[in-house]
């Protein structure tokens, strides 16, 4: 076990669904087990957290598609010495048997419930029926924390420190914008959103942030996408058609035409500013292929970092205390 597993820090709270479950003394160790674990990976078995699961049982449940969320919890689970359990979709329904009681069963098997869904009441309601079920949230139409986890390791390891620094989002004002702004003042970053009118951060979300920046950090909301990035050390943007919202696709595109990061916008934010992208992208869309591709970019240095961030949050949620 490492010296991180092994501080006497309290533990993560139970479950985590969305980023405010985690305290920023939380959020520090894990992006610290998680650069340790980033680095022992070549050690494999000989890892000092190769067994932190013990054996136990992961439970993967996914509503919508996913690539990277799917993989990295797979590999993060065996690489700890835990098993996978693969449960349809169609559980999360309510088809067969209320909601609760597939959560009250699932607790008596297995230690952990990795979900993907569209409603975060879903997430939660199997979190409240079954308090020995550990649920992670690994996307829902209003949070996306696993995602931002990785994107807070991604920039201390490009920045080495977040003080000062500023990260603009731009476009829509979604599930991953949410949870980006969370961890991002959480650690001190001040952030800058932009969106167009009517597809803002939720008003709800806004105001709890006061309560969670840091370090003199502020969140500061932009319907400009120039204004926004003016001086940021990072430019984030997403799709702007998200799962579940399909047809509203031809408006979207109109709508959000001025929101596209492409080389004039990345030109109005500091020299040297990163390009984040959580993936999949949509090049000509959102981000032009010449950013997307450009050494600014960093969108598979996020993408790798899922995996060890959720291996530092399974270790801290499952494993010893
Ligand atoms: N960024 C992300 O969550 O990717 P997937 O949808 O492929 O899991």
């Amino acid at each position: 076990m490492s010296a991180s597993m092994a501080s006497t820090e309290p533990k993560v709270r139970r479950s985590f669904l969305s980023v405010p479950d985690l305290t920023h003394a939380d959020l520090e160790r894990l992006l610290t087990l998680a650069a340790e674990m980033k680095a022992d990976r070549g050690l494999g078995r000989g890892a000092p957290t190769a067994d932190a699961l013990g054996g136990q049982h992961v439970a993967l449940l996914f509503e919508k598609p996913s690539l990277r969320t799917r993989c990295t919890f797979e590999v993060a689970i065996h690489e700890l010495g835990g098993h996978t359990v693969h449960l349809p979709a169609q559980f999360s329904e309510a088809v067969r048997e209320p909601l609760e009681d597939v959560a009250r069963n699932l607790e008596r098997w297995i230690a952990a419930l990795v979900i993907r869904t569209y409603r975060q009441e879903t997430a939660v309601a199997c979190s409240a029926a079954a308090p020995r079920l550990r649920v992670i949230n690994a996307l829902s139409d209003e949070h996306h924390p696993c995602q931002a986890l990785a994107d807070v390791l991604t920039l201390r390891e490009h920045w080495g420190t977040f003080r000062g620094r500023t990260l603009a989002y731009v476009g829509d004002g979604n599930n991953v914008a949410t949870s980006l702004a969370q961890a991002a003042t959480m650690m001190g970053v001040t952030v800058h959103i932009a969106t167009p009118a009517g597809y803002e951060l939720p008003r709800g979300v806004t105001k709890a942030l006061t309560g969670l920046t840091r370090d003199g950090a502020e969140l500061r909301l932009f319907t400009n996408p120039r204004e926004a990035v003016a001086g940021a050390h990072a430019v984030y943007t997403d799709v702007w058609t998200s799962m579940g919202q399909e047809r509203e696709a031809v408006k979207r595109r109109g709508i959000f035409a001025d929101y596209r990061v492409d080389r004039t916008l990345m030109a109005a934010a500091s020299p040297g500013a990163l390009f984040m992208h959580c993936l999949p992208a949509h090049r000509g869309e959102e981000v032009t292929a010449e950013v997307l591709e450009s050494r600014a970019s960093v969108v598979f240095d996020q993408a790798e970092n899922r995996l060890h961030t959720q291996k530092a949050l399974l270790a801290m949620l499952l494993g010893a205390p």
